[in-house]
């Protein structure tokens, strides 16, 4: 049997559209048997057999050390999500919230100050009151929608602003080129949770940012069996900050969470483009009913953001959320338990649809933004358009009766 012997591992020059970029990246048949997929490859102790290596190994050496650095399934890994989002680096990490911590951990110190976005994700506003707070690191929130307003914001000692965009639950998206363009005239790092893109539909690069967070729970292992998360960066000093920071807090991304999130990322393009076509048909259904009073999705016309959207992102993906007209908790719980397809949980970017009952006002500081009233927040997974609409209307009917 002939062996072929020109690698097909993935330049940039064979990726034209992002689909094929995400079948191709992060694969290198011809050096692990001409498998199609890497395989999983597990340890912890690396063996060397030069005794001054010992020393000079690890993240930010030639050569590693240790296997909480990962090994080849996580290289492979680290390198698509890297190229996906046009960055130049990467680290993993065993969960979203555990990259986001991890982030902080490397930008900030005692002393510091730092501008968080009003529409974060819970965890990280937790994390930075609670953790960062006894340390002596101010967290100060501001409006999503600031702009580059957030200049007078500024304080000397401001070392970070966390961005996301659209923000959790009430996906606002935020003017990242103007705040970033004033974070880089005051040489102060940027942030951005971009879970909700998977670096797939904006680059945050390109918009200036620093550091990008991806929960690798949601899309690219898009079938709700994975915990993982991933920093991106484009600068090498940050690369470094992040590795360095990585090893000294003993972070491990196992390799079977590796594997499975570069498994997901093959179908991701396609997944999230039926996610995102079908979500925009169920949010403009939404935006019709009498009950709704606010559909909360940037793709819609209706958004007040819409045309920073069009701006910034080239698609949307399938989770957005509605404020319904003021109506009883008891009714809006009762229409999430009659729901036959939707089921209720956190998290998403799954195969499976879901509807998360929430509210609008949970710890905001600039909660006026929005129509009053239930929030619910909805996750399109990839049953038939027909068939959720149909979940919906039976739900609507029982939040009507109930
Ligand atoms: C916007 C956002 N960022 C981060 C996370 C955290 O991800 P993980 O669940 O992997 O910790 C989540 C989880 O729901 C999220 O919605």
């Amino acid at each position: 049997m002939t062996i072929p012997t020109d690698s097909k591992q993935v330049s940039q020059s064979h990726c034209v559209q992002p689909e094929t970029e995400l079948v191709q990246l992060g694969r290198d048949p011809m050096s692990h048997e001409r498998a199609v997929n890497p395989p999983i490859q597990r340890g912890s102790t690396l063996l060397f057999d030069q005794a001054a290596d010992l020393y000079h190994a690890g993240p930010n050496q030639p050569i590693k050390g240790y296997g909480l650095e990962g090994l080849s399934t996580q290289d492979r890994l680290c390198e698509a999500l890297t190229q996906i989002s046009r960055g130049m680096g990467a680290v993993l990490a065993s969960s979203g919230l555990q990259a986001l911590t991890l982030a902080l951990m490397a930008t900030t110190k005692g002393g510091d100050h730092v501008l968080l976005t009003d529409s974060s994700y819970g965890p990280t506003r937790r994390f930075c009151r609670e953790v960062l707070g006894p340390y002596g690191v101010e967290t100060e929130i501001y409006d999503p929608r600031i702009g580059a307003g957030i200049e007078a914001l500024i304080q000397p000692n401001t070392s970070l602003i966390i961005l996301e965009s659209p923000g959790s639950l009430t996906f606002e998206i935020q003017d990242i080129p103007a705040i970033t363009a004033v974070a880089k005239a005051h040489q102060i790092a940027t942030l951005i949770d971009d879970t909700w893109s998977a670096g797939l539909y904006m680059k945050p690069f390109e918009l200036g940012v620093d550091i990008s967070m991806q929960a690798l729970t949601k899309y690219q292992s898009g079938h709700a069996d994975v915990l993982a998360g991933a920093l991106i960066t484009h600068s090498p000093k940050w690369l470094a900050k992040l590795k360095s920071m990585h090893q000294m807090l003993g972070i491990g991304t196992a390799a079977e969470e590796a594997w499975l999130t570069l498994r997901g990322l093959r179908t991701m393009g396609l997944r999230m483009a039926h996610q995102d076509k079908v979500a925009r048909q169920i949010a403009a259904w939404l935006e019709a009913r009498s009950e709704v009073a606010q559909v909360l999705h940037p793709a819609l016309p209706s958004h007040p953001d819409h045309a920073l959207w069009q701006r910034d992102f080239t698609g949307a993906g399938g989770v957005f959320s509605v404020v319904l007209k003021p109506v009883a908790t008891a009714k809006v719980h009762a229409m999430c338990e009659a729901y036959r397809l939707f089921s209720m949980g956190f998290s998403w970017g799954g195969y499976e649809s879901l509807a998360l009952p929430s509210s609008l006002n949970v710890k905001r500081r600039f909660p006026s933004q929005h129509a009053q009233g239930p929030l619910m927040r909805y996750a399109i997974g990839l049953e038939a358009p027909e068939d959720l609409l149909a979940d919906l209307e039976h739900g609507f009917s029982v939040l009507n009766d109930a």
